[in-house]
């Protein structure tokens, strides 16, 4: 498996707008659209496709279009929800299926509240979204969730990751490649990613 950290001047100062305290939801919202839109540019990058007859008006010619069976997103509820329009915007072919997901906030471990995945995932590809990597915990449980379903091609796309969070999946999942818009250095005493940007899901949607 392979991570991959952007790199990119436009992502560093989307990440940059998106941290800072004083960002407010809406703004936050459109940010988190726009940045995974820029990650599935490269999340993408092996997208199974297969070849089309068109006509231009000048002509005939081959292109390319998804493959069956279609790409399926698996936005990690809460947070993840803010990222599923950004994907689904460059990829609107895509389905979706939903894993509600919480950390207990004492032990940090992840707890699945809600899942609505199709019977079978044989043959997809699956794009597991969630904004925050922190210890790994989640994002390596709903990708269990998926395999479960018979998944073998998974990628996992998150805004900011840390060192530990990574390791964890890698450990577990060392056959699914990650995608990062930022890699942060650590995690602090209550499990929050520092510097990170705060709590991905009260910044989305409040406080509950
Ligand atoms: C956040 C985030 C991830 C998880 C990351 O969700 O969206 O799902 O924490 O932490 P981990 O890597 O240590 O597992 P949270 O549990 O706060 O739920 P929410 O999305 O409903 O706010
Ligand atoms: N979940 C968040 O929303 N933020 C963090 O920093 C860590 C986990």
């Amino acid at each position: 498996m392979q991570l991959h950290v952007a790199n990119h001047p436009l992502i560093d100062h989307k990440m940059t707008l998106l941290r800072d305290e004083r960002t407010s939801s809406p703004v936050f919202r459109e940010l988190v659209s726009e940045l995974v839109n820029l990650l599935t540019y490269e999340a993408t990058r092996t997208l199974h496709v297969e070849p089309v007859e068109i006509r231009t008006p000048v002509g005939p010619t081959t292109g390319s279009r998804c493959a069956e069976p279609l790409p399926l997103a698996v936005p990690i509820i809460r947070a993840g929800l803010g990222m599923l329009d950004g994907l689904v915007r460059v990829l609107p072919t895509a389905e979706v299926g939903f894993l509600g997901m919480v950390r207990d906030e004492e032990t940090l471990e992840p707890v699945t509240y809600a899942e609505r995945l199709p019977d079978s995932l044989a043959g997809r590809q699956c794009f597991v979204l969630d904004p925050m990597l922190a210890t790994g915990g989640s994002a390596s449980k709903a990708i269990d969730e998926v395999k479960e379903r018979g998944a073998k091609n998974i990628r996992l796309v998150c805004l900011i990751g840390v060192p530990e969070g990574v390791a964890l999946v890698q450990r577990n999942h060392p056959d699914v490649d990650i995608y990062l818009a930022a890699m942060d250095d650590h995690l602090n005493e209550k499990g929050y990613i520092v510097p990170g940007l705060g709590d991905a899901g009260d910044r989305l949607y409040g406080t509950v």
